[in-house]
């Protein structure tokens, strides 16, 4: 059957729960879309795999993607937008919009910004893609990059409070001594410890990249006459491995209206 373009889903992916963060927010902006949430439970965590691995497996999900109506797929992963969206942009008939390349064009309209902290996954670290991106915006800017390999660990298996007192403060600490004027919160997992982050440091220290990235994709495709005319907003949920687990866990972030699907990749 004919579908028209705007009609079409808006896919959104990422390696487990990170990514409902930012489909929280583009829910909040714009409910009357059909989106499709890819959470990549097989393969997480992103962080510690290598950029030839991560290319297959969102190339795999990109795939996935094609053969469901989306008129647009978000990269709600920032290690993803880091390591395979520039070998992958070019070859899919929908938009993809990458977090990295999108957060850091519009933290950089602030010009009064010159010393940014970035916690991230180590393969976002390793790619330095957020340093290359902020100084596309802001050539005079300094960023100081650190990985925080614990984390995304913690937040999928709810571990301990003791656990993620020590986890925090040792990746924080550094990050403070640089000095920044703000930290971007570079894993989309990573505002679910925004409650205890802010025990250490000023809470409206650190930028929680799921709104501005949410509103940019809502504009976009406003712009290109994307959004759609109906109001009959939904969210179809997948996953590539133990969708019970993925369904309970996603809770810290939102409540799924719907049982997700098993996807095997
Ligand atoms: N939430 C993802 C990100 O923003 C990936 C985390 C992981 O699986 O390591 O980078």
């Amino acid at each position: 059957m004919y579908m028209e373009d705007k009609e079409k889903y808006i896919g959104v992916m990422d390696s487990g729960i990170g990514g409902l963060t930012v489909l929280k927010q583009l829910l909040n902006i714009r409910p009357q879309e059909k989106y499709l949430y890819f959470g990549d439970t097989k393969n997480l965590p992103y962080g510690e795999k290598s950029k030839e691995e991560l290319i297959k497996i969102v190339k795999e999900i990109f795939d996935f993607f094609e053969t469901q109506n989306v008129k647009a797929v978000v990269l709600a992963c920032n290690t993803s937008s880091a390591t395979a969206y520039e070998e992958l942009k070019d070859n899919y008939s929908f938009k993809i919009y990458p977090l990295i390349q999108v957060v850091s064009k519009c933290v950089t309209l602030d010009k009064n910004l010159k010393r940014i902290g970035i916690m991230a996954t180590q393969a976002t670290v390793d790619s330095k893609k957020y340093t290359q991106e902020l100084k596309k915006g802001n050539p005079d800017i300094e960023v100081f990059e650190q990985a925080c390999p614990m984390w995304v660990p913690i937040i999928e298996k709810k571990l301990t409070d003791y656990d993620k007192n020590t986890a925090i403060t040792q990746y924080l600490d550094k990050v403070l001594e640089f000095n920044p004027q703000k930290i971007i919160l570079g894993c989309t997992h990573y505002p679910y410890l925004l409650d205890k982050l802010s025990q250490y440091a000023d809470e409206n220290l650190f930028i929680n990249p799921a709104k501005i990235f949410a509103q940019y994709i809502i504009e976009d495709l406003r712009h290109k006459n994307l959004l759609s005319e109906q109001n009959n907003g939904y969210v179809k949920y997948f996953a590539s491995h133990n969708p019970q687990e993925f369904e309970k866990t996603a809770e810290i972030f939102l409540k799924l209206k719907s049982h997700p699907e098993l996807v095997e990749l």
